[in-house]
């Protein structure tokens, strides 16, 4: 134990850099500049500040949902409330209204001309459907108002109306009948085909911080005048949150113990008594590479279950995500940590952190994506590095250390100086990069082909990552979501 604390020291106190005031003041510059204003108030941050073909300037100019997570969590940090309020409030009004698409946040949204213009994956390329930025807007809403007080917000018409419209989307019968949402290719964060249709992880996670914080913020409207109807939602949807989680751990969590079983699970099973492999999973499609992957003691939840296709891939935020919201259990959560440790290589490499692993080589590469030149193997989302994913991480393992100060701290320990080497690596490399969107190759040493510079959330992530690992560690309880 002893040995532990003094090696997480030890790593604090090395490589000291007169550089690193330098950078964090200069991505602090960089991050004002992203702010953007809409009808003449700050609402949040444009995705990039740069573009390496301006001509062609696409969409990087917008206010992206999903960027914008990061820059709310740091606005909150500093204090900056009425930029989040203007940012929540403007994705309210763009809160979709037609027939088809009722309740659904934008993924995007511009001011052109005067006017508000917002994508919901009808202008995006590929007209892609967008989940994640509807399922994250509850989050940010509790987070805001669990920091900043605003109970009068957070009780506000508009705001139940929002959770009240986002609920219809999501809790109501389906064709499948489990609690899980199923979606299309594409649907979040991964919004190029990456075979990641059906019930991919993020999604999944990302749900279930949903409806956590709409049953938080319901709680609240309650408290304020009861009612019979929202009662009868609460109880629904703490039902629905229960059953997700049962279903992710039991159908997601694989460990080299679990593994073993689904090996020589019985397969053909038909019935309701019948339940070992629900799915209908083959053993051949348990992918050889899983093996060392998993070592001994690691675990982490798979990137999505579907009829005898599971997705072994492994994703991090996703199963960041997992971590912050209390999905998984604390063992489970240092079983996580542990394979990351083990295989660092491959996830941290040069340019912490890897989206997804591993990439899909040429074959599968080409049928399963359309043969997408951003997504050729090893490359943006098909095994790219993305700077931006390495606080969600951090956060993870600061949330667990403030929950569970006792357990493990040799392993808390190793997961404390890798975190700071990662910074160190981030910290070398970004300015020089430019503060790229994301790396390519096996180590992540390159800047990503097509990458824009001065991404925003490169930037702010980097800040977050700074917050909680120089500043104020114990500020990471503001991702907490609650119980
Ligand atoms: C790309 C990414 C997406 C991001 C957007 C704006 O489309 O795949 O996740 O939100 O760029 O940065």
């Amino acid at each position: 134990m002893a040995m532990a604390r003094q090696f997480s020291q030890e790593q604090l106190r090395v490589r000291p850099s007169s550089k690193e005031e330098a950078v964090v003041r200069s991505a602090q510059e960089h991050f004002e500049r992203t702010l953007v204003r809409v009808r003449g108030e700050l609402v949040g941050s444009v995705a990039a500040l740069e573009h390496p073909r301006k001509s062609d300037a696409a969409n990087y100019g917008e206010v992206f949902l999903r960027d914008n997570v990061p820059v709310m969590l740091y606005l909150l940090l500093q204090g900056r409330y009425e930029i989040v309020r203007n940012f929540l409030n403007t994705c309210l009004d763009l809160q979709s209204s037609t027939y088809q698409t009722r309740g659904i946040f934008p993924t995007s949204f511009v001011e052109e001309n005067g006017s508000v213009l917002a994508d919901y994956g009808q202008r995006s390329i590929g007209r892609i459907t967008s989940v994640d930025a509807s399922l994250w807007w509850p989050v940010l809403c509790w987070l805001y108002v669990q920091k900043s007080r605003d109970v009068e917000f957070g009780t506000s018409q508009r705001v139940q109306r929002g959770v009240q419209l986002l609920l219809d989307l999501v809790l109501h019968p389906t064709f499948e009948g489990t609690p899980v949402l199923f979606v299309p290719d594409c649907a979040f964060m991964i919004d190029r085909p990456m075979d990641v249709w059906g019930a991919p992880l993020e999604v999944e996670v990302l749900l279930y911080g949903c409806l956590r914080s709409c049953c938080q913020l319901m709680e609240l409207a309650q408290k304020n005048a009861l009612s019979r109807l929202l009662e009868q939602r609460l109880v629904l949807t703490r039902e629905w949150l229960h059953e997700l989680r049962r279903f992710l751990l039991k159908h997601y969590w694989v460990t080299s113990k679990t593994m073993q079983v689904l090996r020589r699970r019985p397969t053909e099973q038909y019935g309701d008594h019948q339940h070992e492999n629900e799915f209908n999973v083959q053993p051949q499609v348990i992918p050889p590479w899983l093996q060392d992957w998993l070592e001994n003691r690691g675990g982490y939840l798979i990137g999505n279950m579907r009829t005898g296709r599971p997705d072994f891939r492994f994703y991090s935020l996703g199963n960041s995500l997992a971590c912050l919201f209390g999905i998984l259990t604390a063992p489970q959560q240092r079983a996580l940590f542990r394979l990351v440790l083990h295989n660092r290589q491959h996830l941290m490499a040069q340019m912490p952190m890897r989206i997804c692993h591993p990439p899909m080589a040429m074959d599968e590469w080409a049928d399963k994506t359309g043969s997408d030149p951003k997504n050729w193997p090893w490359s943006y989302h098909n095994g790219g590095h993305w700077p931006s994913l390495l606080w969600y991480l951090a956060g993870a393992v600061l949330i667990h250390e403030q929950r569970y100060p006792r357990a493990d701290v040799l392993l808390m320990g190793q997961m404390r100086a890798m975190l700071e080497e990662c910074y160190w690596s981030q910290l070398n490399q970004l300015p020089r990069q430019q503060w790229a969107e994301y790396f390519d190759g096996p180590t992540g040493t390159w800047v990503g082909q097509q990458a824009r510079t001065y991404q925003t959330w490169t930037i702010v992530g980097f800040l977050l990552l700074h917050h909680l690992l120089r500043v104020e560690p114990q500020d990471v309880s503001l991702l907490n979501i609650g119980d």
